[in-house]
């Protein structure tokens, strides 16, 4: 079942995860995935760009994990899996409105599990580097066009090569099943050692 939702738009997602609860019951995985980037020099971001990102990236996971916590709670806990990225810890010229909104979703991910792990929930962050999607090559397109190394040499030299978004895909999949049932509140970064050096 497919439902279309912008996650920043509180009646859509309440909309949308109560149509999901109706058709499928409560909800005991969620994936705060969804996300966007805007690359500039930080002194040309207007305001405007900074709400509408910080609205995407971060008050999206306010919101959605608002509506599913409770059915959540109720069906006696779950797990939640929040995209957070190596931006959160490791800055990037042109991209501090980026860096701070995954710096802000780190910390989202680690208080809800600290304030829910007593009810039954579990809520992590999985942090990539650089991966090869859409988003992952217009960031390296327009990071180069502004001058930043990010070449196939610069990637290597970080991460060896860009990652496959599959190879995320597994790592949010171990945090949301049961086999990462003692592990909350923590940052996994899937980003072969870009963090590490
Ligand atoms: N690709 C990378 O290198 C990389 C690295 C670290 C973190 N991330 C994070 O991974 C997540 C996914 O990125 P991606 O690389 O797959 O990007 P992408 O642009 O390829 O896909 C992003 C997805 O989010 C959806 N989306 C965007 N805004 C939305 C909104 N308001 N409501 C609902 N859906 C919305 C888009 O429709 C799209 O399906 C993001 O949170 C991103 O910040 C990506």
């Amino acid at each position: 079942m497919a439902l279309e939702a912008d996650v920043s738009d509180a009646a859509a997602v309440t909309a949308a995860v109560s149509a999901a609860t109706a058709a499928l019951g409560p909800i005991t995985v969620l994936f705060n995935h969804a996300g966007t980037i805007v690359i500039k020099p930080f002194l040309e971001t207007t305001e405007t760009e900074w709400d509408w990102l910080h609205a995407v990236n971060v008050k999206s996971m306010f919101l959605m994990t608002k509506a599913v916590l409770p059915g959540m709670i109720a069906a006696g806990g779950g797990s939640i899996v929040c995209t957070s990225s190596i931006s959160a810890v490791a800055g990037t010229p042109m991209e501090v409105l980026y860096d701070t909104t995954k710096g802000a979703v780190h910390m989202f991910a680690r208080a809800i599990a600290v304030e829910f792990r007593d009810r039954g929930i579990r809520c992590n962050a999985v942090c990539p580097g650089f991966i090869e999607t859409p988003h992952g090559l217009r960031e390296v397109r327009d990071l180069q066009a502004l001058g930043v190394d990010v070449s196939e040499a610069a990637i290597a030299a970080a991460q060896g090569r860009i990652g496959r978004a599959e190879e995320v895909a597994e790592a949010a999949l171990f945090l949301a099943s049961n086999a990462a049932s003692f592990v909350n509140g923590t940052h996994l970064f899937v980003d072969n050692g870009f963090t590490a050096i």
